[in-house]
């Protein structure tokens, strides 16, 4: 027995088996039978009990980032940055606040190897006093898509197959070269950055464009970064497939066995703020989650640290029943237009009322630090007092549930006609910000862009190929020939293809079966 294992028991003593209603239990051993041969006989009611406990262990899993590892920590505010926000987690310089921290794959399920080439979520949730705040980041700047519409489809595209229950490169790939908004991010995942060495070893990004708002009422429009403190450190895809043949669990390891060893791995915050009117006049849409703000425009503003210093007595307790949704925001904290983040503020909690129930507020890891008098009662599996006695309508004589207009946020600019806006017309610089990213890129890393590029592309058609290859190419004529001649295609070929992809062209393929 490990000496963590004996102080926890220690702590806990378990000595004496009971039902779970407290009642002692003769043995655990042996059912209760007619006879020592059998059959059983209906009056074994532990039997009962255990074996039902036992097939309701199991609880959905994330729809996606189904797969990841947890733990808490501290947050530490090292700058000022109340004159834009009056958020009370960034209240004064060398301010503490407790968090909890979810890193993820994105397209595994809840057994898949950690060392897979997918984004990694990058979720965190701050316990302070106005409230929870959940940070529910990527560990990339930009994402695929830019309106939610196309979110289930993006995820049925990378999932598995409806036939063949395994993983596709052509429907990953046909949907993914369909959207030439997405090349950016496609970019990044095939980058030598798509498998992060580690949890501990990458950056997260809000991604989003949110908002903060001070003590005057202002707001400004905002971005957040977390630089890792433990430095880049990724896979190539050889080390990655080496790793996964000795370890499927290799970044829960990491990070688990580096807090067990008080090698606390710590983050830097940064935002990065934009003045409220200058979303009018910027040359880029700022809302677009497909976008990054250039630095050289709006610098990095360094705001704190966080390092992750304790581990989850228990995985399902902590992080498999953890709740994160950018909609738990705090007075301070807004949300922008951006339709991709308007979406996530009612999915995400639809989503965990289906996956841990109505009360999962009252899970541990969910709860507020900070007293919750929401007036929302009963409900499966209500744990706390309910309220009491408490009078159950507002408003009411007694000055109970009050409002609190002092934490009123200003008004969110909005205009425009109500219409399906199609996210392609709206703005169709799709390339110039793959194509500095590429540019920025040394010709080794150009390498291996070209090569984690053909390896995930497998055994996708080749007008598929091809119109990955004429994308790459709209970006940067180096990008589109380097893919075209790792793939072993002609470019000139390729470039010509338009006119034969079934989706621009002739008539649409029959369908892969
Ligand atoms: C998890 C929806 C885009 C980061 C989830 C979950 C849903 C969801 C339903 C599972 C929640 C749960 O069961 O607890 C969506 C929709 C999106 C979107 C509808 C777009 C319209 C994004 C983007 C990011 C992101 C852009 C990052 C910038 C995450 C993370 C998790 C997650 C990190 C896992 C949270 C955890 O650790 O529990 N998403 N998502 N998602 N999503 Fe999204």
């Amino acid at each position: 027995m490990s000496d963590e294992t004996s102080d926890e028991i220690k702590r806990c003593p378990v000595s004496h088996l009971t039902t779970d209603f407290g009642a002692p239990v003769p043995t655990n051993r042996d059912s209760l039978t007619a006879g020592p041969r059998g059959p059983l006989l209906a009056q074994d009611v532990w039997l009962n009990e255990k074996l039902a406990s036992f097939v309701r262990e199991v609880i959905p899993e994330r729809r996606m980032h189904a797969k990841g590892s947890g733990a808490f920590g501290t947050f530490t505010v090292t700058h000022d940055i109340t004159r834009f926000t009056r958020a009370a987690v960034f209240s004064e310089v060398g301010k503490r606040t407790e968090m909890f921290a979810r890193f993820t794959t994105v397209a595994g399920e809840r057994g898949a190897a950690d060392a897979e080439r997918d984004i990694r979520g990058f979720a965190l949730k701050f316990y302070t006093e106005e409230g929870n705040w959940d940070m529910v980041g990527n560990n990339t700047p930009v994402f695929f898509i830019r309106d939610p519409r196309q979110f289930p489809d993006l995820n049925k595209a990378v999932k598995r197959d409806p036939r063949t229950n395994m993983r596709s490169a052509l429907n990953n790939w046909d949907y993914w070269t369909l959207l030439p908004e997405a090349l950016h991010q496609v970019t990044i995942v095939m980058s030598d950055r798509g498998i992060p060495a580690s949890y501990r070893h990458m950056h997260g990004f809000g991604s989003h464009t949110y908002s903060f708002w001070n003590a005057d009422g202002e707001r400004f429009w905002v971005k957040f970064h977390f630089k890792t403190r433990q430095g880049i450190k990724n896979l190539t895809d050889a080390e990655a497939t080496e790793l996964i043949g000795r370890d499927r669990e290799s970044h829960q390891r990491d990070l688990y066995e580096a807090i067990e060893r008080g090698d606390f791995p710590k983050w830097t915050m940064y935002v990065q703020i934009m003045p409220e009117t200058d979303a009018e006049k910027v040359a880029y849409h700022p809302f677009d989650l497909t976008k990054v703000w250039p630095k050289a425009d709006y610098p990095l503003i360094e705001v704190g640290e966080f390092e992750l210093n304790r581990n989850p007595e228990n995985f399902f307790l902590d992080v498999e029943q953890s709740a994160f949704a950018p909609s738990n925001l705090v007075p301070g904290i807004g949300v922008s237009p951006d339709k991709m983040l308007q979406a996530r503020l009612f999915n995400y909690a639809d989503a965990q009322r289906y996956r841990l129930g109505g009360n999962y507020q009252q899970i541990p890891v969910n709860q507020p630090r900070c007293p919750v008098h929401s007036n929302h009662r009963d409900g499966m599996g209500r744990v706390d007092s309910n309220y009491g006695g408490l009078p159950h309508y507002e408003p009411n004589s007694f000055g109970q549930w009050q409002a609190q207009p002092e934490f009123m946020e200003p008004p969110l600019r909005i205009n425009g006609d109500a219409a399906f806006w199609d996210a392609h017309a709206d703005d169709d610089n799709y390339f110039e910000q793959p194509r500095a990213l590429f540019r920025l890129m040394t010709p080794k890393q150009q390498e291996a862009l070209f090569g984690n590029t053909v390896r995930a592309m497998g055994d996708a058609p080749t007008f598929v190929k091809f119109r990955h290859i004429r994308n790459c190419n709209a970006a940067d004529p180096a990008y589109g020939a380097g893919v075209a001649a790792a793939l072993g295609l002609d470019l000139e070929e390729a470039l010509a293809s338009l006119k034969d992809d079934p989706m621009y062209g002739s008539p649409l393929v029959a369908l892969p079966v």
